[in-house]
């Protein structure tokens, strides 16, 4: 039921869209500018002077680059985020205390992935699309794809998945969503940018392979599938250059072989040699001075402003390099709503409301449940829910993906919402966020990701609020159920620096272990009362073998956005059945992964990722490890059963036909997985990878027949000695499941 009321949902969505664009395309010629020629291009810049085509190529304030007035050439405007159209900076660094600028607050994007629904991409970027031109932005700084390398990343939250092409699939369809209302995306951050610590030095050591299979296909997607009028550059080095301007990254691959034709941004600050950006692809550089100043910044300081001019004025380097920048740029601005009207925009609609709903009730992944879930609300009197998390906000903290939220709904007010005066709830904190501020008092910015010594708070927060425990522990026990809600945030409140640690910008967490004390909480609720449900929010697993074993079920929220509570009560109590599968491998501990056990997390100053290709999933099932929760793994409160695998070479395809059927009582939605798996390769090669996926929701009783395919790219590796992709002819097997360990069809086919 709620699958169709979505879907209904969402067709009442797109007529509205389809309606308001039928009324631009008689305004403006259509839903997507035609494009402006490269003639118009070159006759508007011909009109500038150099002074001028040097304003377009840096930031003229905090989120804005340079127009020119006198040729009506507009400033662009940019904004943060992935997951929200950011605060109103002004011109300034700081939030604009009084600005109209509440905004929908989506499920994050580790969320969304977990959705593996193909169609949710595009839908989420609409929204997005469309509150940032309600804004007036021009660029959204999103999505952000980075690869999860490790599961301590400070930013996993705001990315995707350790798989390249669900990640990609997922990005494209966002990006399409975004642009669609005449905004571009800035997929972010190219490339290889998996650690906060150090970020503004590190050197990443890292084969050709490595790139191209793992770190670049999601770019790729981006680009050519999703259609990226603009691309963010990184703050790491790779392979001793700089990624914002790096010659092969933006020239060669980007530019060259992927045919981009849109705008490389700098990320905020990672421009750090004048030559180097005029020649290695950096189109627009931005925040640069903030770094240095956040209340004076000098716009003409840039490295693509005043140094600039020199370089072409003494002959050292040739305006044309400028010219190429320039072109893009108006090319980027005649596509967005900065030169072309796109109608107007909405913020803070029902719909978006819904559209964030659905996310996170597709989303959340219910990991365990030990004939406890659903609850039946008619057969409780009591429910004890207790956990920090479940009173707490999180929108508005994590660094620059953080979104003023017209509202939020908490786990404990979604669980009010939905048992009404039929429960009784009891709630208690249990355990609490703090610091010492003493601690801090040396760490300033970016230098306290550069210090480990300096990070004694992750050790502080483990010890226990004994008094808060014992409290939770005392209502557990008087219960008929518990819900307890926990796991990661955003970071501690009033931390000097604003944004904290744990799941934030410019910090990468020391370990998985639980913090404040959850664990031994955990371990006391699940003694006094066996009916105690886990939910835990953050961007990535915690260390569970303390306390998963003696827990009955466990549920992974992300950080599920403004409805998340909604959404976490409905999927407790049974009104949405889980469909969540893991965009990540959930092992036990950070150690485990191979970023850690092989190659080096996090780095300083150089970073090598010897573990190459056998990121995440890649690495635990060719190395056959242990793991808690494979990749692609998710509950559901029904069954499936596949069936009747079909395999036909047709042209360059490979078409994968199979039947899956709910074998349980209620309806359910199941993701249906296929992975290659190359039987005799001539080079060391993952034993599986994700080519292709359906998620498809079912009746009890209902079949359906589904039908997948593979084109040669999904048989390809990057050889390793020879630099380029290569289909080589053997044998390969094609394993359908519903997580990479659980295969449940397969059969061969030959190139
Ligand atoms: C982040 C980017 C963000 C930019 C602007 C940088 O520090 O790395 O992801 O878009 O700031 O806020």
């Amino acid at each position: 039921m709620q699958y169709r009321l979505f879907l209904l949902a969402v067709f009442a969505f797109n007529v509205l869209f389809i309606s308001c664009q039928s009324g631009r395309e008689q305004a403006n010629g259509g839903k997507t500018p035609a494009e402006v020629s490269e003639e118009k291009l070159d006759s508007l810049m011909n009109l500038m002077t150099l002074d001028e085509k040097l304003n377009l190529i840096h930031a003229s304030s905090s989120f804005t680059s340079g127009g020119v007035p006198r040729l009506g050439i507009p400033e662009l405007v940019f904004s943060d985020g992935p997951h929200g159209v950011r605060h109103e900076h002004g011109r300034g660094w700081y939030a604009l205390e009084d600005a109209d600028d509440k905004a929908t607050y989506l499920p994050v994007g580790i969320c969304l992935a977990s959705t593996w629904n193909k169609d949710m991409g595009y839908i989420y970027g609409e929204v997005l699309g469309n509150e940032a031109k309600e804004r007036n932005k021009n660029v959204l700084l999103g999505p952000g794809i980075n690869i999860i390398r490790s599961p301590l990343n400070g930013r996993n939250f705001e990315y995707l998945s350790e798989d390249p092409y669900l990640t990609g699939i997922m990005a494209a369809g966002y990006v399409k969503g975004l642009q669609d209302q005449g905004v571009a995306a800035c997929p972010k951050h190219y490339a290889a940018n998996n650690q906060e610590t150090d970020r503004h030095n590190i050197d990443v050591i890292v084969s050709k392979r490595a790139l191209h299979e793992i770190y670049f296909p999601a770019f790729r997607a981006v680009v050519q599938d999703g259609g990226a009028w603009s691309i963010m550059g990184a703050y790491n080095k790779i392979n001793g250059q700089y990624t914002t301007h790096h010659e092969y990254l933006n020239n060669v691959v980007l530019k060259g072989e992927w045919g981009f034709d849109g705008v490389v941004v700098s990320d905020w600050a990672s421009v750090k040699n004048t030559r180097e950006a005029l020649l290695y692809g950096t189109d627009i550089e931005m925040g640069t001075e903030l770094l240095r100043d956040f209340n004076n910044p000098e716009y003409d300081e840039f490295y693509l402003a005043r140094p600039a001019k020199e370089m072409i004025e003494n002959g050292e380097i040739d305006e044309s390099f400028v010219d190429e920048k320039v072109r893009r740029i108006l090319r980027l601005m005649h596509r967005t709503t900065a030169m072309t009207d796109h109608g107007p925009g909405k913020r803070n609609v029902p719909e978006h409301q819904q559209i964030a709903l659905e996310v996170a009730r597709e989303g959340i992944v219910l990991l365990k449940n030990d004939d406890l879930l659903p609850f039946d609300k008619s057969e409780i009197k009591t429910i004890a829910v207790i956990g920090h998390n479940a009173t707490r906000h999180f929108a508005e903290r994590g660094g620059s993906s953080q979104v003023r939220s017209l509202y939020e709904i908490t786990p404990l007010e979604g669980i009010q919402n939905l048992v009404g005066d039929d429960v009784e709830i009891i709630y208690a904190e249990g355990y609490e966020p703090y610091y010492d501020e003493s601690l801090f008092a040396d760490i300033t910015g970016d230098a306290a990701s550069q210090s480990r010594e300096n990070r004694r708070d992750v050790e502080l927060a483990r010890t226990a609020n004994k008094k808060l425990m014992q409290e939770a522990v005392d209502l557990a026990s008087k219960a008929d159920a518990v819900i307890f809600v926990g796991g990661w945030i955003h970071g501690h409140d009033g931390m000097p620096w604003g944004e904290g640690t744990y799941d934030a910008e410019a910090r990468d967490k020391l370990n998985l272990k639980l913090i404040f004390g959850q664990e031994e909480l955990i371990r006391q609720i699940n003694s006094v009362n066996d009916r105690t449900a886990i939910v835990l929010m953050g961007g990535s697993n915690v260390e569970m073998s303390n306390w998963l074993p003696d827990s009955r079920a466990y549920l992974h929220a992300w950080y599920p956005g403004m409805e998340g509570g909604q959404a976490i009560a409905e999927i407790l109590f049974g009104e949405v059945n889980p469909s969540g599968k893991l965009p990540m491998t959930f092992a036990n501990s950070h150690e485990e992964y191979p970023s850690h056990s092989v190659g080096e997390f996090p780095g300083y100053k150089t970073v090598k990722y010897t573990e190459d290709i056998y990121v995440g999933y890649r690495y635990f099932d060719t190395r056959n490890k242990e793991v808690v929760f494979p990749f692609g793994f998710g509950l559901s409160y029904t069954t499936f059963a596949f069936s009747d695998l079909k395999l036909t070479k047709k042209d360059n395809k490979v078409v994968v036909e199979c039947t899956v059927t709910n074998t349980g009582d209620r309806e359910g939605a199941e993701v249906v997985q296929v992975y290659v798996h190359p039987k005799q390769p001539s080079v060391d090669r993952p034993v599986r990878e994700l080519k292709g996926f359906e998620k498809v929701y079912l009746d009890p009783g209902a079949s359906a027949r589904l039908n997948i395919e593979l084109d040669e790219s999904a048989f390809k590796f990057y050889h390793p000695d020879e630099l380029k992709w290569l289909l080589e002819s053997g044998s390969y097997e094609i394993q359908v499941g519903n997580s990479s360990r659980d295969i449940k069809l397969t059969g061969n086919v030959d190139w």
